[in-house]
């Protein structure tokens, strides 16, 4: 709980102020990473296999794109618009020999298309997900799946919904997959 009003509050911050020339990316959570136990439970759940696309929206240090390419054998993207996080994911890619199957594209994750995607993961705020609704309700085919940590996307029912009691620090965390 505690984790979720610091996010919320962080982003409070952060959203570009009205009336700027320039459009910026919006941001749409802060960094926080999801615990290793955490992201392997969320490819788990979303049933990835080898082979499959995945895309993580707000890609942060790049682990769940690394597990999901390395542990699962898929085609993983990340998106991430913070130039250090992006930097520092793919270094760790190119160091994990894993840049045949795995990439960072720096950007913004609205301006990406996600219409490959068998699987997409997200850790981002709820009105944040309101936001991506619209975008991933236009673009994914049929029958990609859809793992959201922690918070849900309103007007979808999960398929699933799954309790992981304790990230290893003594933190619960919820997950919940969709299906298009
Ligand atoms: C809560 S972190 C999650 C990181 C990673 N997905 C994980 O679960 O470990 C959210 C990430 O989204 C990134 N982000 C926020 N808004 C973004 C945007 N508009 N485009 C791309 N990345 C964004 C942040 O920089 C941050 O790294």
């Amino acid at each position: 709980m505690m984790i979720r009003l610091l996010m919320a509050a962080l982003l409070a911050g952060c959203i570009a102020a009205p009336g700027q020339e320039k459009k910026e990316a919006e941001k749409l959570a802060p960094y926080y990473p999801t615990p290793m136990v955490v992201v392997e439970r969320m490819l788990k759940l979303g049933e990835l296999k080898p082979g499959e696309k995945m895309f993580d929206l707000g890609s942060g240090d790049g682990r769940i794109v690394i597990v999901a390419a390395k542990k699962f054998k898929a085609d993983a993207t990340g998106v991430e618009f913070d130039d250090v996080l992006h930097r520092k994911s793919s270094e760790e890619i190119k160091r994990q020999k894993l840049d045949k199957t795995a990439r960072i594209i720096f950007g913004d994750l609205f301006e990406q298309d996600y219409s490959s995607a068998d699987l997409i993961t997200v850790y981002l705020l709820p009105q944040s997900n309101d936001k991506v609704r619209p975008m991933l309700e236009k673009q994914l085919k049929k029958g990609t799946r859809i793992v959201s940590h922690d918070f849900e996307f309103s007007d979808w029912k999960p398929m699933k919904v799954e309790l992981v009691e304790d990230d290893g620090e003594g933190r619960s965390h919820t997950l919940f997959l969709y299906v298009r």
